[in-house]
């Protein structure tokens, strides 16, 4: 495995690998890795001829008062994780290289932006969409994994590819979970056992919608009534949003179908956490 920091350095492999007829796979993260990110190398390794992973804590997708500088990072367990995933290029660029001072142009998310997770984290999208195309533009992948987990934003880069013309194929991989349910997040790690044993609460809520949906019930106010009947037994989950809504607009639907994305987020003690389900595929 390479490590690359510098744009130049980046350019000049991606034109070699170019010039090698390689099909370049790309999977931003942030670090802090887990096996859901590690899912994502696996399912770029079976799609494209090298990997690039880049981890960067994307500071212009944080609000001020969010949590930027507690983000876990930790570099060097990083790097003996992706080693062993045969990444071919780790991109870790610092701050200043990604944002020059003076760099102010930032990508503005569609519509789909200023609902669910845009109502309550404003400028998020804007910062992600921002990071991602800059990343599209300097590995110039022929394909890019990202995870369920994080839908809207991944319906978010599809609908950003698709309006700016982006040559590159989005993938999207099913959220990796513990045995419990609770979905892999590098923020788990600020979770106390009592934490954790709270949020199982939102795959326990997301796991009966989709057994609901399953024997039949269709009503949205339905679904989410149950779920909220689930995490009544979750006091410590403070619900900020349910939404059930249309896959592909994520616009609030009244009855659900093959196409219904349920999705949550929520505050376990100092922690916020999201997770979805396609009510037709469940957890
Ligand atoms: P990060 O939270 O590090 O996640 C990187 C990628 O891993 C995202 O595509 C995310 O959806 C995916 N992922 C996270 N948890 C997962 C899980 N349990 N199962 C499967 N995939 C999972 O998302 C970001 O970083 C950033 O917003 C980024 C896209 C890198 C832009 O800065």
């Amino acid at each position: 495995m390479i490590e690359l920091a510098t744009i130049p350095e980046l350019r000049e492999w991606v034109r070699a690998a170019r010039a090698r007829g390689l099909r370049i796979g790309l999977v931003p993260t942030m670090g802090a890795l887990h096996e859901g990110h590690l899912a994502l190398v696996d399912a770029a390794h079976a799609g494209s001829d090298a990997v690039v992973m880049s981890i960067f804590v994307n500071p212009t997708q944080f609000g001020p008062h969010e949590d930027l500088s507690r983000y876990p990072r930790d570099l060097a367990r990083d790097r003996t994780l992706v080693a062993a995933r045969a990444v071919d290029v780790l991109f870790v660029p610092s701050v200043e290289t990604m944002y020059p001072a003076g760099a102010e142009v930032r990508v503005m998310p569609g519509r789909v932006a200023t609902r669910w997770e845009g109502e309550f984290r404003p400028g998020h999208f804007a910062g992600v969409l921002t990071i991602v195309a800059k990343l599209f533009h300097l590995v110039a992948p022929d394909k890019a994994w990202f995870g369920q987990k994080d839908f809207q934003q991944a319906t978010l880069i599809r609908q950003m590819v698709r309006d700016l013309d982006f040559p590159v194929d989005i993938e999207v991989v099913r959220t990796v979970r513990e045995r419990g349910g609770l979905a892999l997040s590098s923020r788990n790690a600020f979770l106390s056992p009592a934490d954790r044993e709270q949020a199982l609460g939102l795959s326990r809520a997301l796991a009966a919608a989709a057994a609901a949906f399953a024997s039949g019930e269709r009503g949205a106010a339905a679904l989410e009534r149950i779920m909220r009947g689930g995490l009544a037994v979750h006091p410590g989950v403070e619900v900020e949003y349910i939404a059930v809504a249309d896959q592909r607009t994520l616009e609030p639907v009244s009855s659900a179908d093959e196409d219904t994305v349920v999705l949550i987020a929520a505050r376990v003690g100092l922690t916020r956490l999201i997770d979805n389900v396609i009510l037709s595929e469940g957890l």
